[in-house]
Parts: structure tokens; C-alpha cells; sequence
């Protein structure tokens, strides 16, 4: 048997296109290979959304050319770096074999047979119409607790620092029965937590609104809990605000990027929102699941950025007091508007990297203290977690809590099996994390 070896890097919609790439080769007689060493097919499914994370590839590319080198495996491709640089990355890299973007991941099988014939690249893009969401095989999901589900690809927005509009192309929303459809074979192989994912979830379209859509996935027999991923403000409703009033089973916790505390440079980002704007979204949904865990994303050194914009956003954080807060140092990205303007009016002038890092570091310790004074407050409290597994430690036991709040217990996989749903006490609150105290097992009665 032939054996992939596959690097993700990026973000969840990457997972999921890894997974999709491995269950689909399996389908033609291709086994995981633990370590690329073993590969016949090494696969590196890309990330282009900072500077960053496109270093990191060229800098493993130089590793697996060893081994290619070595064992004659097929090096390819995918991901966003894939799509946006096309066949540059293979005048860049000699020993790419091919290159492919997130629309041509079903034509893997294919791809490969062309591979060791010519090197090319298939980066086009599929019409909204015609494109299928590929189907996750359940059994690969068997003796998991939690799964992510795709929900809808491609992003509409034109938020001037990303690139995601062109590695991703236009959205296009999953059709609700097949989501619902691959929630329930999920539950039935023990999956009681389901992610629903997508760039930008709630202009979701699939034959209901997405509010709609965590109703009906809600509903499905097995699934204790549901959740999602990425939420742009703009398009947060009151009809999704409302589902955190009426459905215990979509968890309290919300990933709200903001990006920046200051309206002029939420309006050069074209974020499509004020501040005030935001906390009116923001406080909406505290009001109707009080205690919620808010988390945000902000990218710090935007051009043009001045100390009181800056302040702006710490005073930002210090009002929403976000459960966390993924900070970025901005990365100009190519064929981006703010890659095009930064520099080419007073407020699009660079920031100069050592301002940006230092204000990245003061944002992570306003942020690190709120965290660690919000974790302290669940001292004492009773919280029910979804085990997921046993800790990095290998040791303890973690779950999460509803507001996704990972908790640590001492206890044996036949106390904590993944998949259950306990009681515990939390006896301790650190940096990043709780220790908790088990207290019972939930009665799960579905
Ligand atoms: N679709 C999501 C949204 O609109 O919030 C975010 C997608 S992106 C994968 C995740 C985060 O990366 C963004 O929220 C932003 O903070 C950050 N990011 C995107 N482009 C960036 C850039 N050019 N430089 C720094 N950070 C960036
Ligand atoms: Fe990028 Fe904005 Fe789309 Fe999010 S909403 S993926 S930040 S363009
Ligand atoms: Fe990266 Fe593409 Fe995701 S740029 S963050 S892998 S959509």
C-alpha cells in the first residue's frame, strides 16, 4: 500500500481539507504514513495569511526535498500559499512536483497519476453551482468526542489586509441537509460535539439562515453540544443573538474578531463596523447568555496605526474584557489594498516593526491578566466539561467547559472516558487553563 504523509498548516478549514484529502486517497488504496521518512506522497496543505506561516513552508520544503531526494516520494502542494502563488512555487521550489488550490482537492487521485509526467499547477476555481462540499467519513471519527463540520468555503468580504478572499474565491454555503445529514453519522459513531466552520459563517445561505442552521443541528440526536467558527461583526443578527437565549445546546462562547478599538482604523481595514457598533453586537450577546466567553482577534502595527489608535484598542479590551484575544502583528499580503496603500498617505504610513512588537506585547499582557482574573473566577464553581482525551501531560484527563474553557482532572480513562459529560469542581486556575475535581457524571438522555 502506498502512504501519505500529510503537514497542515493554517487554520481549521485546512484540517478539515487535510482529512477530506486522506479519506479520499483511501478510497484508492492509500495508507498514513506516520512520518514523512515513510511517504510515498508527501502533502503540505498551506497557510498565506501572514509572512509568517509562508516562512515556515519554505523553510520545511527544504526537509522533505531531502527525503524526496532520498525515496523518490511525490512532493505536492495545496492550501492557500498554492493558490496564490501558482506555478511560482514551482520555479521557486524545483522539487515540487505539483501544485493545487483548495477548489481541486477532489481531483487529488488524478493530480497524482499526472505526477513524475510534467509539473503543473491547478489552481482554477470551480462555479459556485458546481461545486460539492466532499463528505466526511464517519468511521474516521470514531472515538472522538468533537469534529468539525464544514459549513460553507470562500469568503465575500474585502477586508483589506487579507488574503483570504483570493485563496479561498467566493463563498458558497454547504446545503443544510447535507450538514445536518453528516452531524447525525457523526453522533452515531459517539461524536457529541460538532464545530461548525466557514471564514465567515454568519452570511451563511444553504436553504436557511445560519441561526437556522444551529437550530437544526441542535436537534440532532447524540449531539450534546454545538459550536462555530469565524463570525464576522457585521453580519452578526439578531436572530443569531437570539439562538444564545433558546438553545442551551450551542455553547456559550463567541469568536468575535474586532481587529482594531479604532474607528478610523477599522474603517482603512474595511472592517464595515464601528466600534460602537461591535459592543452593541458585543453586549447583545451577553444579554442573552449571560457569562458567555467572548474571545477576538486583533492585528496590531495596521499602517498607519498611532499610539492613540493603539490605545484605543487596549481600552477596547479592557471594556469587552475578552476571554482571550488572538493578537497579530500585521503582515502586509500580496495583492491586498493595504499592501497597495500602506505608505501612500500619512494615514497609510508603515509602522515600524519594533513599535508594532511593542505593542503586541503590551496588548498580550493587558489581555494575559484578564484571562488568568477570569479563570480565577471559576474557583469553586461547578462547570460541566466534554472530555476530549488525556492532556499533553499524559496524565490528567481534559474537557472543556461550555464557554471552551479547557479543564484538567485527576482522574482514570474509565472515570473520564472520552465522549462523557462530567461534573467537576474547579479546585485551581492558571495562566491558560482550570484544574477540576470530579463530582458526577453527567445524565446524558439522548
Ligand atoms: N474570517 C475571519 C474574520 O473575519 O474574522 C478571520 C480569518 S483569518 C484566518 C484569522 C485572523 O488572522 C484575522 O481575524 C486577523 O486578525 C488575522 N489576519 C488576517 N490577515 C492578516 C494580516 N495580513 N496580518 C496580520 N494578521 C492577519
Ligand atoms: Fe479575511 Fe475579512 Fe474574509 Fe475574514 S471576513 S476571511 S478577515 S476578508
Ligand atoms: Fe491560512 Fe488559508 Fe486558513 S490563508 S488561515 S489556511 S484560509
Amino acid at each position: 500500500m502506498r502512504k501519505v504523509f500529510v503537514h497542515t498548516f493554517g487554520c481549521q478549514m485546512n484540517e478539515v481539507d487535510s482529512q477530506r484529502m486522506v479519506e479520499l486517497l483511501g478510497r484508492h488504496a492509500w495508507g498514513r504514513a506516520a512520518r514523512a521518512e515513510e511517504a510515498d506522497l508527501i502533502l503540505l496543505n498551506t497557510c498565506a495569511i501572514r509572512d509568517k506561516a509562508e516562512q515556515k513552508l519554505l523553510s520545511v520544503l527544504g526537509r522533505y526535498r531531502a527525503i524526496k531526494a532520498r525515496r523518490g516520494a511525490v512532493l505536492a502542494v495545496a492550501g492557500c500559499v498554492a493558490q496564490q502563488e501558482k506555478e511560482r512555487l514551482l520555479k521557486l521550489v524545483p522539487a515540487i512536483d505539483f501544485v493545487f488550490g483548495p477548489d481541486n482537492l477532489a481531483r487529488l487521485p488524478e493530480l497524482l497519476a499526472r505526477a513524475g509526467t510534467e509539473r503543473f499547477a491547478e489552481t482554477g476555481w470551480l462555479d459556485s453551482e458546481e461545486y460539492l462540499f466532499p463528505a466526511a467519513e464517519p468511521e474516521a471519527a470514531r472515538g472522538r468526542a468533537t469534529a468539525f463540520v464544514t459549513a460553507m468555503k470562500g469568503c465575500d468580504n474585502a477586508c483589506a489586509f487579507c488574503v483570504v478572499p483570493q485563496t479561498r474565491g467566493r463563498e458558497v454555503s454547504r446545503p443544510f441537509t447535507e450538514v445536518v445529514a453528516e452531524c447525525a453519522a457523526l453522533a452515531e459513531v459517539g461524536v457529541r460535539e460538532v464545530t461548525l466552520i466557514g471564514q465567515n459563517v454568519n452570511s451563511y445561505r444553504g436553504g436557511c439562515s445560519f441561526a437556522g442552521l444551529l437550530r437544526r443541528v441542535a436537534a440532532v440526536p447524540g449531539i450534546a453540544r454545538v459550536r462555530f467558527v469565524t463570525s464576522h461583526p457585521h453580519d452578526l443578527s439578531d436572530e443569531l443573538v437570539a439562538v444564545f437565549r433558546d438553545q442551551p445546546r450551542v455553547m456559550g462562547y463567541f469568536h468575535l474578531p474586532v481587529q482594531a478599538g479604532s474607528d478610523p482604523v477599522l474603517a482603512r481595514m474595511r472592517r464595515d463596523y464601528t466600534v460602537a457598533e461591535y459592543l452593541a453586537r458585543h453586549d447583545a450577546l451577553l444579554a442573552a447568555r449571560p457569562g458567555i466567553a467572548i474571545t477576538t482577534d486583533f492585528i496590531v502595527g495596521f499602517p498607519g496605526e498611532t499610539e492613540e489608535d493603539f490605545e484605543a484598542s487596549l481600552a477596547l479590551l479592557r471594556r469587552a474584557r475578552f476571554d482571550n484575544s488572538y493578537a497579530f502583528a500585521f503582515s502586509p499580503r500580496p495583492h491586498t489594498a493595504a499592501q497597495r496603500r500602506m505608505g501612500s498617505a500619512p494615514d497609510w504610513l508603515e509602522v515600524p516593526r519594533a513599535v508594532t512588537s511593542a505593542r503586541l506585547d503590551r496588548l498580550l499582557a493587558v489581555q494575559g491578566a484578564i484571562t488568568a482574573e477570569r479563570l480565577r473566577a471559576e474557583l469553586g464553581r461547578e462547570v460541566e466539561i466534554l472530555v476530549e482525551g488525556t492532556g499533553e501531560d499524559g496524565l490528567r484527563r481534559v474537557g472543556r467547559t461550555p464557554e471552551n474553557r479547557l479543564v484538567h482532572v485527576d482522574a482514570s480513562e474509565a472515570e473520564a472516558p472520552t465522549g462523557a459529560l462530567l461534573t467537576v469542581r474547579v479546585i485551581r486556575a492558571g495562566q491558560a487553563s482550570l484544574t477540576g475535581e470530579l463530582l458526577a457524571r453527567a445524565q446524558v438522555t439522548r
